[in-house]
């Protein structure tokens, strides 16, 4: 995994290539790359969308995204660099025809590159038109990678359908399933702080751990997504992949080593572990929300129906308690929550440890290890001192604080997928997904949905700019539990 190895010269098909993912995050991404000094010549990018255009428009267009979602104009000279590597072809990708294709192939096979990848930010649905597309017009050559986006299906049926429909024409291991949380730097942290570390190890199990909380909050509503999100709503769209993979990098048992299938051995081990939430237990270990008009950093913003026309039941928001059913975590709880349109954006994992086993001293509070993932990553150790001066002996928390900015001076971490799209490149596989990872997850996600029906499990409305429904507060509070202060 490391930044020093190089990147052989690569032909990159982008198919969605003008959409939002890719104009803000994909070429942005790979822009940046190239501004590193990272992308070798004679590298290209080929943006592949339906609407016939001249590259000189969809040169255009990421001119104007790159301007908006990096804050400023292109340096002069590495937009001349990066520019010049970017071609554009109108394709329908449910047409297999020669004809269709000709333009891709022709592309392609003039001045092959060592390395071929197809990154598909389209709609799940035609990821298999795609691959058979490629294969059928003898595009797919032996180690091409194809990388697919999330969400993989909808359900665990139709992630299996879409996992095969790929699997006819490349192998598990040249296909590379994004989940962007991985290739940020602090969840890649977690790994170094649990297995590169001694003093971790021994504590961390339910002996001494009395729970375990995982918050991703977003000041973000659903914008323009709205109609995607309606199919989706939060737990699929951020529980079922990011919230269980960092549940998965708590949990887990320290691999053999950092090889591909040794870590995500020990990943599919803990999902298999989840204790399935069915039936009516639904009612007790899952909260959803959903938010209304309210105002977030002192700025109204519309409720999420505001954007519909009519009333939903799909959740914006969405906090459960699961249990992991095994030696080292049986009888500790995992409480997660993730929304929109919350007070802030912040991404943390809260390892709550027990009481001390006999107090001599009045006000304790348990220790506490808060691991930031964003916006400010770092790893702060909530630990009781004694308070200075002669009266006597009053304890307060103070923060053991490891800050990754100041530990680091100020260095910035390149954005998630500039990481992720450059592992593709390399051939590396660590940070995506097995398709059994996925294909588990969304058996433990399908039992909550299925439970959701059935119990008629209705949305409950917070306002925007809060830190989501009461039920949530009411999740670990029947445990005797709260969530870590909301700062
Ligand atoms: C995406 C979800 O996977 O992750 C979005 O589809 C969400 O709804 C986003 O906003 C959050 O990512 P990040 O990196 O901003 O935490």
């Amino acid at each position: 995994m490391s930044s020093l190895n190089p990147v052989e010269p690569f032909d990159l098909i982008i198919f969605g290539g003008t959409g939002d993912l890719a104009m803000r995050k994909l070429l942005p991404a790979i822009y940046r790359r190239d501004e590193a000094g990272q992308l070798p010549d004679p590298s290209r990018i080929i943006g592949i969308a339906r609407a016939p255009m001249e590259v000189s428009e969809f040169q255009q267009r990421l001119y104007s995204a790159l301007n908006k979602y990096l804050g400023a104009d292109p340096d002069e000279t590495v937009w001349r660099r990066f520019s010049s590597r970017l071609s554009y072809l109108d394709l329908d990708v449910t047409d297999k025809t020669a004809q269709n294709w000709r333009g891709l192939h022709t592309l392609l096979e003039a001045d092959a590159n060592p390395v071929r990848a197809a990154y598909l930010s389209v709609s799940p649905r035609i990821y298999g038109a795609i691959a058979s597309g490629l294969s059928a017009n003898n595009l797919v050559t032996d180690d091409m990678r194809l990388v697919l986006e999330k969400p993989i299906g909808i359900d665990q049926d139709s992630a299996n359908a879409i996992n095969e429909a790929v699997g006819r024409y490349f192998n598990e291991n040249q296909i590379f399933r994004i989940d962007h949380y991985l290739g940020k730097e602090t969840v890649q942290n977690l790994l170094a702080l649990r297995f590169g570390n001694a003093i971790f190890e021994p504590l961390w199990r339910r002996e001494v751990i009395d729970h375990v909380q995982i918050t991703v909050a977003e000041e973000l509503g659903v914008g323009n997504r709205v109609e995607f999100y309606e199919h989706i709503g939060a737990l699929k769209d951020m529980v079922q992949n990011h919230l269980l993979q960092l549940v998965c990098l708590v949990a887990m048992e320290p691999p053999v080593s950092l090889d591909v299938d040794a870590v995500r051995s020990e990943k599919i081990k803990v999902l298999k572990a989840l204790k399935p939430i069915s039936g009516a237990d639904v009612l007790t270990q899952t909260v959803r929300g959903q938010y209304r008009a309210g105002a977030v950093d002192g700025v109204a913003v519309d409720g999420y129906e505001d954007e519909l026309t009519e009333a939903s039941n799909t959740e914006t928001y969405v906090a459960l308690k699961l249990e992991i059913e095994n030696w080292r975590w049986s009888g500790t709880p995992f409480y997660l929550r993730t929304g929109k349109r919350l007070p802030e954006k912040r991404s943390e994992i809260v390892i709550r440890f027990k009481p001390v086993p006999h107090s001599i001293f009045s006000g304790l509070q348990p220790n506490g290890l808060r691991i930031s993932l964003q916006p400010d990553e770092g790893v702060k150790l909530t630990t009781m001192v004694k308070e200075p001066g002669p009266g006597g002996f009053e304890l307060e928390a103070k923060d053991l604080d490891l800050s990754f900015a100041e530990a680091f001076g100020g260095a910035t971490y390149p954005d998630a997928y500039e990481r992720l799209i450059i592992e593709v490149l390399r051939g590396n596989p660590t940070l995506f997904m097995h398709r059994d990872e996925v294909a588990w997850a969304w058996r433990f996600i399908d039992n909550i949905t299925e439970g959701w029906q059935n119990e008629g499990q209705k949305v409950e409305k917070y306002f925007a700019g809060s830190w989501g429904p009461h039920g949530a507060s009411n999740l670990l509070d029947r445990d005797g539990r709260a969530w870590q202060a909301d700062l």
